[in-house]
């Protein structure tokens, strides 16, 4: 049985390896693929991921570019990460893979209503087009089978001490997602700093021999020079395709059934996560929170879909 899933992506390097794992992976079946402002402005994740299905000859998916900035307040890109086009390191070609003219609000209602089964949403950048989905499709919901986000952390934050970007950028995305009853997976800075790109993962991705592996090594040579610039950090984290990979293989990845609140309203710590791991609120459970990854078995999962793309 594979698993339909829609990703809302911000692309960003460690996007376009979540959308070559969806793309590439057996049990994953793609059926849409939605961009939303966040890394970069809305106009260069949705070129980018036009470029991401360009370079790994992945065609016939849907792409659909949503909200230019978050629910409140404007868009801060992450352009000292990801360069100022979103996407800074390899000549982007030009994509041959064309832009769907729906919205991406309107793309995902079709998507789901098309469906025989739950819909999974997969994303991978700030909530504001789920969050929009929920808001105005509430039909949608009862359609939906979960959703699966990278965002927020179960300690501290990577633009703010207590906030990681994706919540940052849009809190109030968060608070509509937890309200809507959807089952929520959040999967944040705490497993995610745990996939490091090493020298040795480099090496293997382009060692594959594939035009994507190529590509994708330029992708993490800027993205780790960036890591090391900004963090201190030489072997940046490949935070985004940790959602895929929990998907196509449950066993990558511990998980903890817990409760999950975003801070709106702080004077320092806007758009934090709040993870009731030691259970210290009698509060209902509402998220499933990742914890722990197979660091071998996920990377595994990376370098296999890198060599079965083109
Ligand atoms: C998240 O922010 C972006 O820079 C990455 O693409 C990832 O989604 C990590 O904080
Ligand atoms: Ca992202």
């Amino acid at each position: 049985m594979t698993t339909p899933i829609i990703l809302d992506c911000d692309p960003g390097h460690d996007d376009v390896f979540a959308i070559w794992l969806a793309a590439a992976h057996p049990q994953i079946d793609l059926r849409a693929i939605t961009t939303v402002g966040g890394n970069g402005l809305l106009e260069h994740t949705t070129f980018n991921a036009r470029v991401a299905c360009t370079v790994a000859g992945v065609s016939g998916i849907p792409i659909a570019a949503g909200a230019a900035h978050p629910l409140a307040g404007p868009l801060h890109p992450a352009d000292w990460i990801h360069g100022p086009n979103a996407l800074g390191g390899p000549v982007l070609p030009e994509p041959t893979v064309p832009l769907d003219d729906r919205t991406a609000q309107q793309l995902m209602r079709d998507v789901i209503d098309a469906a025989d089964e739950a819909v999974t949403i997969v994303a991978t950048g700030p909530l504001t087009n789920v969050a929009l989905l929920l808001r105005d499709a509430p039909e949608t919901v009862a359609r939906i089978s979960r959703i699966v986000w990278m965002g927020g952390s179960t300690s501290r934050g990577n633009v703010t001490p207590y906030a990681e970007f994706n919540a940052w950028a849009d809190p109030e995305a968060i608070a509509i997602v937890l309200a809507s009853g959807v089952p929520f997976t959040m999967v944040g800075l705490n497993i995610t700093h745990q996939a490091l790109i090493t020298a040795e993962v480099r090496e293997r991705i382009s060692a594959t021999g594939t035009r994507t592996g190529a590509f994708g090594r330029e992708l993490l040579e800027f993205f780790c020079s960036t890591y090391e610039k900004a963090e201190g950090m030489p072997d940046g984290p490949l935070h985004d395709p940790i959602t895929i990979a929990m998907l196509a293989d449950p066993a990558v990845a511990t998980t903890v059934l817990t409760r999950l609140d975003v801070e709106l309203s702080g004077t320092e710590t806007r758009g934090a996560t709040s993870v009731d791991l030691l259970e210290r609120l009698d509060r209902p459970h509402n998220a499933t929170v990742a914890l722990d990854l197979d660091v071998p078995r996920f990377w595994a999962l990376i370098e296999d879909a890198v060599r079965a793309l083109a």
